[in-house]
């Protein structure tokens, strides 16, 4: 069995999302900044796994700090909670994750203790997580019916995750419930997570998945043969407004079109009550190489301008419904939000 991220006490393994589906390696990290660079490389990725390993690796600069005392280990670590939240911009459970973790370093005077506190931190967050997915997947699995073909774009699976996945926990609930589903993944351009990634942890599961590209979603919806839509949330703002992986809006716009209800499954580490709308979202802008490369093999005249935003933001309006593991925002917008976080 895989997994993506592993707490090995003294570093950290993480499975090298770059090299699936062809190969299956893991590497194993004793520093901090290598952990870091794993999630700006996009060796691990997905929201919840940036937060996850983001957290391992705070504990494992503490774990390895040769600091005299605790204030000296505090200056450390503030300056390795920098280069975490510089790694990644748009995926909130990374600031989220950073947040936790510097609330214990300013609450805990001791040296040892902080440095215990902070281990078992980055491993409740591991496994709050996974819990968190599966009753997400228990909360959502109710929208999705025996026969249903299912459309879902780049990665919110086990892979993104702890374990389990967001929306592709939902669907795997739903199958565990014995409803037959069937998956429509979108390779999702330029870095390929929907046909590298969500089609390997399907295929394994045993769940059936056929690959589309993201510019035949709309066809597949005029022709009758896409039922529901779910997918992960990078950053849910105040009023809804969810970040994705770039082309989720262009989905959720000709599902409106077309009917089809559109989900979104995200933990409440994803909702971001600091951000009031998705106009305040920050969109990381990536190497123009993702869409001028594919493997190391040039696709795009030299010189050529190009750009690489690597989210989108869908509007509250186009989303039927918000998944969390608190419950379900139905129709979000307005207090939904606040009040799902509140809890
Ligand atoms: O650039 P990535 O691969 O980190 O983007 C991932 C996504 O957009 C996912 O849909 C999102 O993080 C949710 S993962 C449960």
């Amino acid at each position: 069995m895989y997994y993506t991220i592993k707490w090995n006490g003294d570093s950290v393994s993480i499975l090298d999302q770059r090299l699936l589906p062809l190969k299956e390696e893991y590497h194993t990290y004793t520093d901090f900044q290598s952990v870091a660079d794993s999630i700006t490389y996009m060796e691990t990725r997905g929201a919840p796994a940036i937060g996850i390993t983001a957290a391992m690796g705070i504990a494992l600069a503490a774990k390895k700090s040769q600091a005299k005392n605790s204030n000296e280990l505090k200056t450390e670590l503030e300056k390795v909670l920098e280069i975490f939240a510089g790694t990644r911009p748009t995926a909130v459970n990374l600031f989220w994750t950073i947040n936790r973790m510097r609330e214990l370093i300013n609450g805990n005077s001791d040296m040892a203790i902080l440095k215990e506190v902070l281990e078992k931190e980055a491993l409740a967050i591991y496994d709050e997580d996974i819990q968190a997915n599966r009753q997400m997947g228990k909360n959502g699995s109710r929208f999705l019916e025996d026969g249903d073909t299912v459309m879902t774009h780049c990665n919110a699976g086990a892979l993104a995750t702890g374990g389990y996945g967001t929306a592709l926990g939902v669907i795997r609930a739903a199958v565990e419930e014995g409803k037959k589903i069937e998956v429509i993944a979108c390779e999702t351009r330029p870095y390929l997570q929907g046909a590298r990634l969500t089609t390997w942890e399907l295929l394994k599961d045993q769940i059936p998945v056929t690959l589309i590209t993201d510019n035949m979603s709309g066809h597949f919806m005029k022709e009758g043969r896409i039922n529901k839509i779910v997918v992960g949330a990078d950053r849910v703002a105040k009023n809804g407004d969810t970040a994705n992986k770039i082309g989720t809006y262009t989905h959720s716009v000709l599902a409106k079109e077309h009917g089809i209800p559109f989900y979104i499954a995200a933990p409440l580490s994803t909702l971001d009550p600091e951000t009031e709308t998705g106009n305040d979202i920050v969109i990381e802008e990536r190497s123009i190489d993702e869409v001028a490369f594919i493997k190391g093999v040039q696709i795009a005249p030299e010189g050529v301008k190009i750009l690489n935003p690597s989210f989108d933001v869908t509007p509250a309006g186009n989303i039927s419904a918000i998944i969390t593991e608190k419950g379900v925002i139905e129709h979000p917008g307005g207090k939904g939000i606040m009040e799902i976080y509140s809890k």
